[in-house]
């Protein structure tokens, strides 16, 4: 979520590489005989993600020196061929390749933009499981995204900041970078002794030798690459087990902490409403990483464990757990569908104050549709904002949070509330399409709904009708 609402850049509109990066992706994921392909298929980000294989599961070795930025990486990967392959990708930007070996032969690699294109000894089977050691480093640098903010891993005085929505995933290990494709992760991560690294899932432990530490993380469940993080600082540490079972780890920027505290003792209250909304907490793990990273200006769901860039505020911590229900447990299969992600996680934050004591859902609805046609609210429609530049305005935050209450008004508290369990619950640790969520809206309801989702995801300027 963003600090502040103001759409970055909104002039800079992508059309013509879009229409490019279209034309590039139409050709599909598999499509070229017995290579893999550079992209995923995703007209907003073509070269994120790669077709011809899926990973089930990254090793991911870092050490980082905080003194001079420079990451040590290996990278195992396993995966499984969709086809038969030749040949491969991998995303990586920067960084240098000194090893790779496929199944523990040699292989040969190119590099090529943010391609890393890895040539196995042997051609493998389709279905084959097959084993990808990648050994690496370099000083990461984050990816500028066409809104002009940065993602990957950014630096920061005491460690770095490591959010990879939409595309920086890449920026600090290989992947096959596109929510499309979701894995188990093991990380082990080696920073100099005082500070702490903190990934996804349960925490395994940590040892220090000759002044290092070295943090143990693994996250079993189906992740996202771009909700991998390894963030490093100095963090003050709380871990606690909450009455459902769930493991909490916080982890706090002392210069953060006095403002962070009364919010993240929230977080097992938070949890467990949304859980009464939403269906059970998707993950055994939870927590916050809150850093002092004021150039960064959002935060990031990272899965089981939200990145803030300074103490949150109640609504914030409200919207990166919600996330993990609408994105990280269900994820994308296209970027186009971020209103998926955003427009829901906007949505909690609306009921949550509707529940809390504060406005109902249907004044924050009037207040947003009361703003004049010309609004930036209105500038283009959530559900195909347009490109990689729109991800994150108010078209798919607030008119997404619109569309889902415009739904809750026509359907009724009782089926809406269904619709969203029935969608959390039928897609649990997979993947979501807006197509699949209004078939799933028309089912549970008996109501036609497409003109309503017509409207309020697909068509140009502020809807006639509230
Ligand atoms: N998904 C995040 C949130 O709304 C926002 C990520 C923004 N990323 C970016 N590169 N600007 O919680
Ligand atoms: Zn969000």
């Amino acid at each position: 979520r963003r600090r502040t609402t103001v759409l970055r850049r909104e002039a800079v509109l992508a059309t013509v590489p879009v229409a490019v990066a279209a034309l590039l992706a139409a050709a599909g994921p598999a499509a070229a005989g017995t290579t893999g392909t550079s992209g995923a298929g995703d007209p907003y980000f073509p070269l994120s993600g790669n077709g011809g294989y899926h990973v089930a599961h990254y090793g991911l070795t870092l050490r980082y020196d905080t003194a001079t930025r420079h990451l040590d990486g290996k990278a195992v990967l396993t995966a499984r061929a969709a086809q038969r392959l030749t040949r491969f990708d991998l995303d990586l930007k920067g960084l240098k390749v000194t090893a790779v070996t496929v199944d523990r032969a040699a292989a040969s690699f190119r590099r090529s933009g943010q391609e890393l294109v890895v040539t196995p000894r042997h051609a493998l089977r389709a279905g084959h499981r097959f084993r990808v050691t990648v050994a690496y480093h370099g000083t990461p640098k984050p990816v500028t995204d066409p809104d002009g903010s940065t993602d990957g891993w950014i630096a920061t005085d005491d460690g770095a900041f490591v959010a990879g929505e939409p595309q920086g995933a890449m920026t600090w290990f290989p992947a096959n970078g596109h929510p499309a494709d979701k894995s188990a992760y093991d990380f082990t991560v080696t920073v100099p002794r005082g500070h702490t690294a903190v990934a996804n899932g349960a925490y395994l432990g940590r040892r220090t030798a000759h002044g290092r530490t070295t943090f143990r993380w693994r996250e079993t469940r189906p992740m996202a690459a771009y909700l991998a993080t390894a963030s490093i600082g100095r963090f003050e540490v709380e871990r606690y087990t909450t009455r459902d079972g769930i493991q909490v780890y916080n982890a706090v920027d002392p210069r953060e902490a006095r403002a962070a505290a009364p919010v993240l003792k929230k977080l097992p209250s938070v949890l467990a409403w949304e859980s009464r909304l939403f269906g059970p907490y998707p993950f055994r793990a939870a927590g916050s990483l809150v850093d002092h990273a004021p150039r960064v200006g959002y935060a990031l769901e990272t899965q089981t464990r939200p990145l803030y860039d300074s103490a949150p505020d109640l609504s914030t911590l409200v919207h990166e757990n919600a996330h993990q229900w609408f994105g990280d447990s269900v994820s994308l299969t296209a970027w186009k569908d971020i209103w998926l992600n955003e427009g829901f996680a906007t949505y909690a934050e609306w009921l949550y104050t509707e529940q809390h004591g504060g406005a109902g859902a249907q004044k924050t609805f009037d207040s947003l549709y009361a703003r004049p046609a010309g609004d930036a609210l209105w500038a283009y429609p959530p559900g195909d904002p347009g490109g990689g530049a729109r991800l994150f305005g108010a078209p798919v935050y607030a008119r997404g949070a619109m569309t889902l209450h415009v739904l809750r008004r026509a359907v009724g508290d009782r089926d809406f509330f269904r619709i969203l369990r029935a969608w959390t619950a039928g897609h649990r640790g997979g993947h979501g399409t807006t197509a699949q969520f209004v078939r799933l809206a028309e089912r549970t309801s008996g109501r036609h709904l497409a003109g309503l989702f017509r409207t309020w995801l697909y068509t140009k300027g502020k809807p006639h009708r509230a």
